[in-house]
């Protein structure tokens, strides 16, 4: 079975949904580590309560650039057996940009979920972007991670429409809901070898 490492920096509802699906057998992966580069992420707590082991790999001092902090995550990744060869990263709410060495090294093997349609409303605050378009759906995407932001190949989307009175809050929470069913079944698709990359594309099985 594949290692599954978890990255985040907060909440961690993702997170939670994953681990929950695998509890629940529905995921054939081993959840070995929950890493956050914040030390006061919410979803520690919610790790620890699930029985995944985490370590925290705080971000705010470093000083180095991008790859020697992720040479740290990848040390965590490897100790735990989350290797390029049987393992798999998932970014939930990782408010870091991964640097281009990691995602060679782990290359599609790094997986993100996106609160928007993309390639429409890369980068933070995709739900306000969205709402202030005047787009009239926007949704989220499940990608593979390359070494640009949100650029990566997608593998699942999930539609949610955008009401007049919708504000950012009230978006962000129905696509949330989107995000929980999709990002599960991602991984249960990769867990089951479903997913094949072909260049920009992913063919699903
Ligand atoms: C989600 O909206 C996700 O799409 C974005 O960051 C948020 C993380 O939420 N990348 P949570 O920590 O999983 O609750």
């Amino acid at each position: 079975m594949l290692n599954l490492g978890i990255l985040i920096s907060g909440r961690g509802s993702n997170m939670e949904y994953i681990l929950k699906s695998i509890k629940q057998k529905k995921i054939p992966i081993n959840p070995v580590i929950v890493i956050s580069n914040k030390s006061d992420a919410k979803g520690l707590e919610i790790a620890q309560k699930l029985g995944v082991k985490t370590e925290i790999i705080e971000s705010n001092d470093f000083k180095g650039n991008k790859f020697e902090y992720d040479k740290k995550i990848i040390r965590v990744l490897e100790k735990y057996g989350v290797t390029p060869s049987n393992g798999l990263v998932c970014l939930a709410g990782f408010m870091r940009i991964i640097s281009p060495e990691f995602v060679k090294k782990y290359k599609n093997r790094i997986i993100n979920i996106h609160p928007a349609l993309l390639p429409s409303f890369p980068g933070l605050h995709a739900q306000k972007q969205a709402i202030d378009y005047g787009s009239k759906y926007s949704g989220c995407t499940v990608h593979f991670v390359d070494s640009e932001v949100d650029t990566g190949p997608i593998i699942l989307q999930a539609i949610v429409k955008i009401k007049k009175e919708d504000t950012e809050k009230t978006l962000s929470k129905r696509i949330l809901k989107k995000e929980h069913q999709i990002y599960p079944e991602v991984i249960r698709l990769f867990a089951e070898k479903k997913i094949e990359v072909l260049g920009r594309k992913t063919i699903i099985s």
